[in-house]
């Protein structure tokens, strides 16, 4: 038989998180326990409000078809929730409501990315910034976020890097797989070099809520002028711990949105019904539930990155949000590959090489501490175990 697979699925590596968490399930599967701190997956349940409103919405007989663009109760609502929290002026006409956020990604990418043009992107960043462009045969191109720069842009490397063929930067803050949060610095300038070029700026705000010490997360849409070259990509994914219901939504002028749903419309048609109106009773009548997993989430965080930065031979800068820690172990002359997979055989607990996200990424870990406390606390003995076999070798 011939090769019936096209390029743009062969350019599409198997993701290295899965890789990581698939060997940790057929360990277990073999009888041992692992400690997971390898997925970006919260641990908390769906908040029961929520649940209320799924379950009461399909025995109202909502399962069917909805608008391409998603129901116009939640397009309002997402507005309002933008507008509210986060300073910008949308209105219904703005919101694509999608099947996840991974799904936005796909439709705004294969709706701006010709074959041939350049993306700048982060390095490190999450794979399907990296993956989709490529897919779509276009060109990606890394700016830095480099440790020793506190995770925030070099202006001129980025200025740098545009081209005629420059059509979009990616921003993700906070940031998967750093936790860094980019500062007002770091988003003024990005806004300035996209004004100055002619470029969208497509940013990931799916960790918005994630922000510890009582930061405040600053959308790329609410800067003056931003509005309309940005596309806001978002979900409920990590907000509401929903990550199995797939809801997201894409915020940008309303042309561009007629476009993505044009691609969203060929992919899914539309998010499910009932979780659309799940989505609503979500935003409007949230009581404190996301506040109280974010409180845990930073108990967990400030535990782990003193376990670890008291550790010989590792460190790790504070992370500002989401719920990742990148693990520096340069110290311990060990690639990232090398070391999780020892971490994994020999000390039970998963982690993922940070070389998954791009070059800069080797030399750390990803370590997410959406799981308890009391593994949060066992993995980190894990870690000082692991690194001292091999400071003593
Ligand atoms: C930065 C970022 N964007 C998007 C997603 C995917 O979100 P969803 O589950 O809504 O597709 C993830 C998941 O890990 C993520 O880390």
């Amino acid at each position: 038989m011939r090769n019936f697979i096209a390029q743009r699925a062969d350019v599409l590596k198997p993701s290295g998180i899965r890789k990581v968490n698939e060997k940790a399930l057929a360990m277990e599967r073999a009888g041992e326990k692992v400690l997971h701190f390898e997925q970006g997956r919260p641990d908390f349940d769906t908040p029961a409000y929520i649940k209320e409103a799924a379950k009461k919405a399909l025995d109202e007989g909502d399962v069917f078809y909805t608008s391409n663009f998603g129901t116009m109760q939640l397009r309002e609502a997402i507005a309002e929730y933008l507008n509210t929290r986060k300073s910008c002026a949308y209105k219904a006409e703005n919101i694509l409501v999608t099947a996840g956020l991974s799904e936005a990604i796909y439709c705004v990418l294969a709706s701006i990315l010709d074959e041939g043009d350049e993306i700048l992107v982060p390095d490190p960043v999450w794979m399907n910034y990296l993956n989709v462009p490529k897919m779509l045969g276009a060109k990606v191109i890394t700016y830095d976020l480099l440790e020793e720069n506190d995770c925030q842009i070099d202006l001129a490397q980025l200025k740098s890097l545009v081209t005629p063929k420059t059509k979009a930067i990616v921003v993700v803050s906070p940031s998967n797989p750093t936790g860094g949060v980019l500062d007002a610095a770091s988003l003024q300038a990005i806004a300035d070099i996209a004004t100055q070029n002619d470029l969208l700026v497509v940013t990931d705000e799916v960790y918005e809520r994630l922000i510890y010490d009582g930061g405040k997360h600053v959308a790329m849409a609410s800067l003056p002028g931003m509005a309309e070259r940005t596309v806001t990509l978002n979900g409920f994914s990590k907000t509401y711990s929903m990550t199995g219901w797939r809801l997201g939504y894409v915020a940008a002028n309303a042309d561009l949105i007629k476009t993505f749903n044009k691609i969203h419309q060929i992919s899914s048609v539309c998010a499910p019904s009932f979780v659309q109106t799940a989505g609503v009773v979500a935003l409007k009548e949230e009581h404190g539930e996301v506040e109280e997993m974010l409180a845990e989430y930073q108990r967990r965080r400030d535990y782990a990155v003193k376990a670890i930065n008291e550790t010989p031979g590792l460190s790790c800068r504070v992370p500002g949000g989401a719920f990742y820690i990148f693990i520096n172990i340069k110290e311990l002359g060990i690639s990232s590959a090398d070391f999780c997979q020892r971490l994994l055989e020999e000390e039970k607990v998963a982690m993922v090489p940070g070389d998954v996200f791009g070059k800069n990424g080797e030399g750390y870990l990803r370590m997410s501490f959406a799981n308890s406390y009391e593994s949060v606390v066992a993995g980190c003995e894990g870690l000082k175990r692991m690194a001292a076999k091999l400071m003593n070798k």
